[in-house]
């Protein structure tokens, strides 16, 4: 099989990773991919938002399979296009692909699905806003409707900040058209988890829970981020909750877009979730695999994923073809500094030759860049160091000790990834490591 997998960041990398490992694969582009995808595939200039460049490469390369990255193709109706040129995608169409591109159209199928999520309500009226914001009461949940590149939530811990958030939203036009209409959500208290599930539009199989960092700094302190680490299996989600999850939010969700809808889900479904005193309730579902998770749950699926990912194209999905490892894995990313905010790229890397040997030890790229011989930072997010290990804890000291053979000028990094999971483990290393 010849593949094209779409996207330039850690999760193409882990994606392009994995697929390498599948017999049936023989060739892997990637467009326009970073300096660790290129040394398992042939990256070409393609933006992943260019979808006639993208149907044209995938046709002229003979490619039986395309793999979709990023969520913004998938929303501009990428696999439709592929779809319309009789060639195989990996990825939902368009009108399935609204479960991420609007949360109020995620939230109105969830309602008539009797999935459990967060009350809220959608306006483009300022005044309405503010009337559900003194229903519900502080803290409350201010989201733009559309794609905002993880920035349009905003927890607001007081009425006033609701109302900054709102004016931010409708009058400021801070997320351009994503931010025509607002939604005011109930504020949930627990702990949060991904689940990542492949679906032919009819049947669902799930891979391991996981949990990502979403905060800058230790102790979930500092400003959000794109994620900062993840593990997986998350032991917040236990066997019988995943079966409760299978059943009562992704097969509920596929199966209300199919007979509500008209529409059949093909590719990855991710719900993240938060796990509160009343059982799970969806936070979001995005309609393409997690950045960091894909990290820590592509490293424990065994399977061949080019076959899976074939058999969800095409409809035919045999959730027995693969199973999941009862091994640990984490992932720290190594982060620009300054990063979520301005940040300085160029910077030589050293010690990715070292971490890339060691033991249990994947070092999957993000914003990183080829220069004259060297690998060099290109992004906010360089690196997700991924360990694997019998237990979360060797999982841990292995993505620790590949964290600590690499240096660039400015890095930094969590020292507490999976801080959850030790904590109800009571493992000392809860509160973040000293020896990194
Ligand atoms: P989303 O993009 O919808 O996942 O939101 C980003 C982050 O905001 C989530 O990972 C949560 O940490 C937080 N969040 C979103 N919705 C809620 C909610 N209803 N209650 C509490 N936290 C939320
Ligand atoms: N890790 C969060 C996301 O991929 O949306």
């Amino acid at each position: 099989m010849r593949i094209l997998v779409v996207g330039g960041g850690g999760r193409e990398h882990a994606l392009v990773w994995k697929l390498a490992q599948s017999p049936t694969v023989t060739d892997i582009i990637a467009a326009p991919g970073n300096a660790g995808i290129a040394e398992l595939a042939r990256c070409l200039p393609v933006a992943a938002d260019d979808v006639e460049g993208l149907v044209r490469l995938a046709s002229e390369e003979s490619c039986d399979l395309t793999v979709i990255g990023p969520e913004i193709p998938l929303t501009m109706g990428i696999a439709n296009r592929f779809a319309d040129e009789g060639l195989a995608v990996f990825g939902p169409s368009k009108s399935a692909a609204r479960l991420e591109g609007s949360k109020w159209f995620a939230k109105k199928l969830m309602l008539r699905a009797g999935i459990p999520t967060a009350r809220a309500w959608a306006t483009t009226s300022r005044d309405e806003a503010l009337s559900h914001v003194r229903e519900l009461g502080a803290p409350v949940v201010i989201k733009a409707d559309g794609l905002a590149a993880g920035k349009g939530v905003m927890i607001a811990a007081s009425e006033d900040e609701a109302l900054a958030a709102i004016d931010a939203v409708l009058t400021e036009g801070r997320f351009g058209a994503a931010g025509s209409r607002v939604l005011v959500e109930e504020y949930l208290e627990g702990e949060e988890a991904s689940i990542l599930a492949f679906t032919d539009g009819r049947r669902i199989a799930s891979l391991v829970p996981s949990q990502d960092h979403k905060r800058a700094r230790d102790g979930d302190r500092g400003p959000n981020t794109g994620g900062m680490g993840a593990y997986a299996p998350a032991p917040v989600v236990d066997k019988r909750m995943l079966a409760d999850i299978e059943c009562d939010v992704l097969t509920a969700a596929v199966r209300t877009l199919a007979e509500e809808y008209g529409t059949e889900y093909r590719g990855v479904l991710y719900a993240g979730l938060m796990i509160t005193d009343d059982g799970p309730k969806v936070l979001e579902f995005n309609c393409r695999f997690g950045d960091p998770e894909t990290q820590v749950v592509l490293p424990l699926l065994d399977g061949d994923l080019a076959e899976l990912m074939m058999s969800v194209a095409t409809g035919e999905l045999d959730p027995s073809s693969f199973r999941v490892t009862d091994e640990s894995a984490a992932c720290v990313v190594m982060a620009s500094g300054g990063y979520p905010g301005a940040y300085e790229k160029g910077k030589p890397i050293s010690g990715l030759a070292v971490a890339g040997v060691m033991e249990g030890v994947v070092v999957f790229h993000a914003g990183t860049a080829g220069s004259n011989g060297a690998t060099v930072t290109a992004g906010g997010r360089v690196l997700g160091i991924t360990g694997i290990g019998p237990t979360l804890p060797d999982a841990l000291d292995r993505a620790y000790a590949g964290v600590t053979a690499i240096s660039f000028d400015g890095a930094h990094y969590r020292t507490d990834i999976a801080h959850r999971a030790l904590e109800k483990a009571g493992n000392t290393k809860a509160g973040g490591r000293d020896d990194v």
